[in-house]
């Protein structure tokens, strides 16, 4: 598998976190990034000391974070999201930038898919930095479930969508590192319009039945 420097603004939350976790893990190098560098050397500290490598994971802002990386992973809330992306614009240009970002709202019905401007944070994100090489990718992994002592969620799949075929391809490569085999590539950047919200679906799952649910697409043949 080749070795990807990954940074993972906003790696201080549970999803960075633990996707920074499975990815130092698998020996890429991960910079953790934060709007407190504190924060991420804290963050960072935690995750070298599960991997036993304090080399292979730094923490910083969030810029300096993505100046560093040749893949820059965005794992903020929706509510930040627009700002923080366009604060980057200079250290994503030309850069794989991949998101996992689910724009939901909360209701007394449970979660739902918010209706925004561009129709999917992904598309939002391109928009932003037209020269990033986007791909959405990890949307429906429990941060839970990441940061668990299991050696690969290899009873779930990663959903790869966007345009740019190298974006799809470390996103997909980088699945290795957490399900064991490479992402699923699902077509266009558009279709983030469906995976985003399809988060909100798990959610409602896993309020009603008290489980972690996830993501596993059967006729592939890896259907086990
Ligand atoms: N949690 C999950 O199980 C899960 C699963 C799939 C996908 N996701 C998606 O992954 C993303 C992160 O999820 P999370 O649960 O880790 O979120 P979170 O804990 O709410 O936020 C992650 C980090 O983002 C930074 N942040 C918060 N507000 C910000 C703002 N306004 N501007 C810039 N940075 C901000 C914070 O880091 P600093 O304060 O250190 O800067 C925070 O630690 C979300 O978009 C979510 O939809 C989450």
């Amino acid at each position: 598998m080749t070795s990807y420097k990954i940074a993972i603004t906003g790696g201080t939350g549970p999803q960075g976190k633990g996707l920074a976790y499975r990815f130092a893990k698998a020996a890429h190098t991960v910079f953790i990034g934060s709007r407190s560098p504190e924060r991420a050397k804290q963050a960072a500290t935690d995750i070298a000391r599960r991997v036993g490598d304090a080399a292979r994971v730094s923490g910083m802002e969030n810029a300096a974070a993505a100046e560093s990386a040749d893949v820059v992973l965005l794992a903020v809330p929706y509510d930040g999201h627009a700002a923080l992306v366009a604060s980057l614009r200079s250290q994503l240009v030309g850069k794989v930038v991949l998101s996992c970002v689910n724009p939901l709202g909360f209701d007394k019905h449970g979660p739902y898919g918010l209706d925004i401007a561009d129709s999917s944070a992904a598309e939002e994100a391109q928009r932003i930095v037209p020269d990033a090489k986007l791909a959405g990718a990890f949307h429906h992994l429990s941060a839970v479930s990441l940061w668990s002592d299991a050696e690969l969620l290899a009873h779930e799949d990663v959903l790869v969508c966007g345009d740019d075929d190298q974006a799809k391809t470390v996103a997909a490569d980088l699945a290795r590192a957490i399900t064991g085999r490479a992402g699923i590539d699902v077509g266009a950047l558009r279709l983030a319009r469906q995976l985003e919200p399809l988060t909100a679906v798990l959610i409602g799952i896993n309020r009603r039945y008290k489980v972690r649910s996830g993501i596993h697409i059967v006729g592939l043949g890896h259907d086990g």
